[in-house]
């Protein structure tokens, strides 16, 4: 712990000490709207690179509701907050292990030691191209400029809890298991795991500031008929929908069924409008009614200003969250922006 606070506090420091002072706003203030939230996806990871724990606390800062954290089970049983199972999109792991990636050529979690991931420097996502790293985004934070490292879901938690004690408010935390199927191969319980820990951090009933998330439907069924009651917690569930596989979730018995065990849905955005839909013409189906009428939230993914990021139907990202939230109807949002959600939502 000592040696992951030597490492980050230069760039945390710096980042997170001038945001937060310079955007705090008394609590009352800074209050959203109990129908709608905004949830930080992997942070403030519009601005600063995604899942450092400089993006959390500017996410912080600017007033998101939740906070996002995807989680990934390293090779000694730490649980690390990474939205890939592999290293290779967000870090300088092929420089740094070279010799270490599996037959395929990527470099899993699963085979590094929490102590050797954290000797890897994080960046903003990228890909190689004629042997140079270039930026998926490319008006985001530069890649491989600055140092931010990687960190645990404890560690991210105690960041949040403590900001919620020194300012005042109630963040929630909004934690994915992600690829529960793919760690239960190489031998590791992820969604126990994870579970055990926000237990240990107090987050243990329906009232306590937390989802917990993922695509897989098998895994949450398990969290929610074995993991929970074994561990004598009830925490809010969010099934995750994603993909062409995805069109039994969302049929009418599908969400009747995720309803039996889940609180919200976290669809991709663009199943809720139809295709074909133009400024003043957005076809909007049936989805959200009908997850609204058997009791449970829609929070989708993802909403970004990038270039090529916006809809057809949407001249603005504003529009586009004014579409999603008071026509669609949706209770809350995940997005790389929350800085742009909250001030909409605010100004609404
Ligand atoms: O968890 C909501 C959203 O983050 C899902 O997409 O791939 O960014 O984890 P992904
Ligand atoms: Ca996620």
């Amino acid at each position: 712990m000592q040696r992951f606070q030597t490492l980050i506090c230069p760039i945390f420091g710096a980042i997170a000490m001038s945001i937060v002072l310079g955007a705090f706003q008394p609590a009352t203030a800074v209050a959203q709207s109990d129908e709608k939230v905004v949830v930080a996806h992997r942070g403030a990871s519009g601005y600063l690179p995604e899942h450092t724990l400089a993006a959390k606390a500017m996410a912080y800062a600017m007033g998101a509701d939740y906070i996002e954290q995807d989680v990934v089970m390293t090779k000694d049983d730490e649980l690390l907050v990474i939205h890939d199972t592999t290293l290779d999109r967000t870090t300088d792991v092929a420089e740094k292990f070279p010799g270490r990636a599996r037959a395929d050529g990527k470099f899993y979690v699963v085979d590094f030691t929490l102590a050797e991931i954290l000797t890897l420097n994080v960046s903003e996502g990228f890909r190689i191209e004629g042997g140079q790293k270039r930026a998926n985004y490319g008006s985001r934070f530069p890649v491989g400029k600055s140092v931010f490292k990687m960190h645990t879901l404890a560690q991210e938690i105690e960041l949040i809890q403590g900001l919620n004690q020194s300012m005042g408010r109630n963040v929630g935390i909004y934690p994915e298991l992600k690829s529960p199927a793919f760690h239960a191969q190489n031998g590791k319980d992820l969604g126990r795991a994870v579970l055990e820990v926000l237990k240990d951090y107090g987050y243990t009933k329906k009232s306590d500031k937390v989802f917990v998330q993922t695509f897989e439907f098998d895994e949450l069924k398990r969290v929610h008929d074995e993991l929970m009651p074994e561990l004598g917690i009830d925490l809010s569930l969010v099934q995750l929908i994603g993909g062409r596989e995805s069109a039994w979730m969302r049929s009418e018995a599908g969400v009747k069924e995720i309803a039996a065990y889940a609180d919200g849905v976290g669809p991709e955005k663009s199943m809720l409008i139809d295709e074909g839909s133009t400024p003043g013409n957005v076809k909007i189906n049936d989805f959200v009614s009908l997850a609204h009428a058997n009791g449970m939230q829609v929070h989708p993914y993802t909403f970004r200003l990038d270039e090529g990021q916006l809809p057809d139907f949407a001249n603005s990202f504003e529009q586009m969250l004014d579409i999603y939230l008071f026509d669609v109807g949706i209770d809350g949002l995940f997005t790389d922006f929350p800085d742009r959600a909250v001030e909409f939502i605010r100004s609404r």
